[in-house]
């Protein structure tokens, strides 16, 4: 998600969760064929190693382009190429990609031929039910039709169409309503396919419903609220029962050590703890504990310590979960 996701929030997310898939945020392919030499892409595409298993999501609509891409990214370390057909933000689509693709299948299946040919890590897509007024599941099978003939064996659907005129990318995340059933029968329909679900999934009970019927569940801003609510997704998803979910001061002192560590590479304080303020949301104390750290933010100090923080705002120490 765009300046959401980023290696830092990725950083935190891990500490809750080693088994599920990451993505970045989009990274648009041309600005990667653009910047080959020089230290940008150092700085938009370097990942931790513990971020694995990740996923790098592109823009774009050129096929040469996104096949230089994506080898740049696979040679970066990342597990899986995801191309962008879900984005209907103005910007994106002057460049005439994301969720504008959705009315040009052909074109989405000459990027994924071209990327294939390029990597060897799986290509797969996320992309809306439809856009405009392609209402019925016809446009939606029509165009997994046409891109998994193309060698693409994945597919994550965000399952609510967009307007791409009209309403802004925020309203195009909540006012078109979310049809699952689309999903679950895209699933029936290609059995050989890996089809996935996204959209308005809050929590672990929410995933293993999803999972009855498709093969996996994408979640966005409820992971990026609530990391700790998938504290359990490795023991109860992937079927890891000896997982155990870190402690507060388990999290803390990882958070900790990783921004004082990130801090002396030149990055501000403000960039790992901008993603701290839903951590220990509705316990009493959380009230303060986001104003502490939103003052955390503006001061630019270097020299604190979250596990302090933590007993300011709570009156205890950090021995028990953190959801
Ligand atoms: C701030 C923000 C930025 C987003 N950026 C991207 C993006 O870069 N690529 C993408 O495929 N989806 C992006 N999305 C959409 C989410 O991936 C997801 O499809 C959508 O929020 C619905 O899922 P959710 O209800 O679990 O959040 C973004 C969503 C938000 C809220």
């Amino acid at each position: 998600m765009m300046a959401y996701t980023d290696r830092h929030f990725r950083y935190i997310m891990r500490l809750f969760t080693k088994r599920s898939l990451l993505y970045t945020e989009m990274v648009v392919g041309s600005t990667i064929t653009h910047n080959l030499k020089g230290d940008y892409l150092n700085r938009i595409l370097e990942f931790d190693p513990v971020e694995h298993p990740i996923a790098v999501q592109l823009g774009g609509d050129e096929p040469e382009t996104l096949a230089v891409a994506a080898r740049v990214c696979e040679d970066f370390g990342y597990d899986e190429i995801n191309l962008n057909v879900g984005c209907p933000s103005d910007r994106v689509q002057k460049g005439r990609f994301g969720a504008c693709l959705m009315k040009e299948p052909e074109r989405v299946a000459d990027v994924v031929a071209a990327m294939r040919n390029s990597v060897s890590i799986p290509v797969t897509v996320k992309h809306r039910i439809g856009v405009d007024d392609q209402d019925d599941y016809e446009h939606l099978h029509r165009f997994v039709d046409i891109v998994s003939k193309a060698g693409c064996d994945v597919f994550i659907a965000h399952a609510r169409k967009a307007w791409l005129k009209g309403l802004s990318p925020a309203q195009n995340r909540s006012i078109p309503p979310l049809k699952y059933d689309f999903i679950y029968r895209l699933k029936q329909d290609y059995p050989h396919l890996n089809i996935q679900i996204n959209g308005g999934i809050m929590d672990v009970p929410q995933v293993l419903h999803h999972l009855k019927y498709v093969d996996g569940a994408m979640v966005g801003r409820a992971a990026y609220h609530q990391p700790q609510l998938f504290e359990r997704a490795d023991s109860e998803v992937f079927g890891e029962p000896e997982s155990r979910p870190l402690s507060a001061h388990e999290v803390l002192e990882a958070v900790n050590a990783y921004t004082h560590r990130r801090m002396a590479l030149g990055d501000k304080v403000s960039f790992v703890t901008k993603h701290l303020v839903g951590l220990f949301k509705n316990q009493p104390g959380s009230r303060r504990w986001r104003q502490r750290i939103s003052k955390l933010i503006q001061s630019k100090s270097t020299n604190f310590d979250l596990a302090e923080i933590y007993r300011e705002c709570f009156g205890v120490e950090p021995v028990s979960s953190v959801s």
